[in-house]
């Protein structure tokens, strides 16, 4: 199996934001053009509100895709190995960069879109339901980020370990239920610039996949080096030492 760079996994994440600011937020509603003026607005914060409103939005994307593509990693690198086990070197980063954007994206929408008021963000809130399941997906992904490292699966054994990894579909599932909600008006549906869509679209086909995976005959891993592609690297090292 050939190997990628590390530094490939920067290139995906930093390739994910940049879109998003070209064709996401250089989208024009009226016209339903591009209009890359209004990406220069945005990253020149010569409207500071606007500007962080419109990145807030790009972070809330670009953490459900690169949460939904290490989702993706998992199930591929199973049904097909020689393509795209190499690939799970990236994953753990890809995992926690698109948390970490979710973070920012949480934060900033608790501080200055709900004010910090738990009236306007449950109790009087008509999206309470995208909101809640919001609240329960940001959890599980913060439990799955805590619980990252060896030395986590070691203190709660594989098998919670595991299962913890696998609750971080319904975690996605939420994520895409609270995308819907949050981003629908009653007289128009679904208010998504295009290139938003594709992002919802990933995590959707992230869960076929897995859904997918149900019906096919596929080995389980049984160790956490196997996830994050530690296993395959080290041992063809060993091979070369050998
Ligand atoms: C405490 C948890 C959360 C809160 C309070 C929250 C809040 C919000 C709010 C207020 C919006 C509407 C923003 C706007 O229209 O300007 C929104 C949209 C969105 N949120 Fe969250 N969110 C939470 C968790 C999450 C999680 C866990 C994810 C995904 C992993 C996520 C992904 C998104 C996405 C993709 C959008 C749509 C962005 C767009 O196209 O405008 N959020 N969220």
């Amino acid at each position: 199996m050939t190997t990628v760079p590390k530094f490939g996994q920067w290139i995906v994440a930093l390739a994910v934001i940049v879109s998003l600011l070209l064709f996401y937020t250089g989208y024009d509603k009226k016209t339903q053009a591009l209009d890359f003026g209004k990406t220069i607005q945005v990253i020149s914060f010569q409207d500071l509100s606007f500007s962080l409103k419109e990145l807030n939005k790009v972070a809330a994307l670009a953490g459900i895709g690169l949460l939904a593509i290490t989702f993706l990693m998992g199930p591929l690198s199973r049904m097909f190995p020689k393509k795209f086990a190499r690939f799970l070197v990236w994953r753990k980063f890809l995992g926690l960069f698109g948390f970490g954007l979710i973070a920012l994206h949480v934060l900033y929408s608790v501080i200055f879109i709900y004010n910090l008021s738990l009236d306007q963000m449950i109790f009087n809130n008509p999206k309470l339901e995208g909101i809640l399941a919001g609240v329960i997906a940001f959890v599980i992904f913060m439990l799955m980020a805590l619980t990252s490292t060896q030395k986590s699966v070691e203190k709660m054994g594989y098998a919670n370990w595991k299962k913890l990894q696998t609750t971080g579909y319904i975690a996605l599932f939420l994520s895409a239920i609270h995308f819907v909600i949050l981003e629908t008006k009653p007289e128009i549906g679904l208010d998504v610039r295009p290139f938003g869509k594709l992002f919802l679209a990933l995590a959707i086909i992230a869960l076929m996949v897995r859904i997918g995976l149900i019906f096919v005959q596929i080995q389980q891993r049984t160790q956490f080096g196997e996830h994050v592609g530690e296993l395959k690297q080290d041992s063809l090292k060993n091979k070369k030492t050998n």
